[in-house]
């Protein structure tokens, strides 16, 4: 592919711009010419195609966050029994099991974990490799659950109601769940083809995130192609995108109570045409 790719992605990296949820997206550029979309999707089909999961290196590359998730899920989870979803390679976990040793953490990936371990083998026992679609954590066990960064996005509607009766279940009663997802009101609705943004992660090493949108299913497919030393790789994300009263909704037929949408982490009540990130916080009663 790839000097093919690199001529393009030289000419589009001009529009510097962030994934959705890489950051709160900034000047996402949108393709609609049907031919550049052609070549693009050849290009990314024929280079090497990873799980994002299984490349916990690249992972942090590519997904450093949502802009003040960080702070907002430390004070979240700074005391009590807390259950964190998604531990991924411990960017937010890490922090918040040192503050919090009574925190704990689960991830489906033997490599988000094993990466985690690496980076911070002070914490290594307060993580556990589990699906938490799965895993019975037992009844009334935590003050309060948190699932960082879109990961309810990975779940279809059907098994994110299962895991959500999970979650319920485990919180102890007056206990809060806290979660986010990206704000579909900044989708490109009425546009062909897909967006792009691109981020040069340090010297050589260039990060150009393509969203594929489904409106039809609500999904999205981030292909995240990473390009060093002349060599590209992509990594694959299936998401799925929900509307706050979906999630809400979701949220009541799992049995919460209290649910607050607000947005970007700043305590202010969700607006659509400010906010990119939709944060919730439901009670279990
Ligand atoms: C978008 S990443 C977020 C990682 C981390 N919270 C962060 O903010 O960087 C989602 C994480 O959820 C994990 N994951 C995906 N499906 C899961 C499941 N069914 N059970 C537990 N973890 C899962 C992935 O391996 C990945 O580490």
């Amino acid at each position: 592919m790839h000097v093919q790719m690199a001529g393009l992605l030289d000419r589009i990296s001009k529009h510097l711009a962030v994934s959705r949820i890489a950051h709160p997206p900034v000047d996402l550029r949108q393709i609609e010419n049907q031919q550049q979309i052609a070549e693009n999707l050849k290009n990314i089909q024929s280079a090497a195609m990873f799980n994002v999961f299984q490349c916990a290196e690249m992972y942090d590359l590519a997904y450093p966050g949502y802009e003040g998730d960080s702070d907002y899920y430390l004070e979240k989870g700074k005391a009590g029994d807390v259950l964190y979803l998604g531990v991924g390679t411990g960017r937010v976990f890490a922090p918040l099991a040192r503050q919090n040793p009574k925190a704990v953490g689960v991830d489906s990936s033997s490599e988000m974990i094993s990466l985690l371990w690496k980076k911070n083998p002070d914490i290594n026992g307060q993580v556990l490799k589990a699906d938490a679609l799965s895993i019975d954590l037992g009844a009334n066990k935590f003050d309060g659950v948190i699932a960082p960064y879109s990961f309810l996005q990975l779940f279809d509607k059907e098994d994110m109601g299962r895991l959500l009766t999970n979650v319920h279940k485990t919180l102890k009663l007056g206990g809060v769940f806290h979660t986010d997802t990206c704000s579909p009101f900044s989708f490109p609705f009425k546009k062909k083809g897909h967006e792009v943004s691109i981020n040069a992660v340090s010297k050589g090493t260039r990060v150009a995130i393509y969203i594929i949108y489904d409106h039809i299913m609500q999904t999205m497919k981030e292909l995240a192609v990473v390009s060093s030393g002349g060599e590209d790789k992509v990594l694959e994300m299936n998401l799925f995108y929900y509307f706050p009263h979906e999630l809400s909704e979701s949220l009541t037929n799992a049995g919460f109570v209290e649910v607050r949408i607000t947005g970007d982490y700043k305590d202010e009540i969700f607006d659509p045409s400010e906010h990119e990130v939709v944060v919730f916080e439901a009670r279990k009663s």
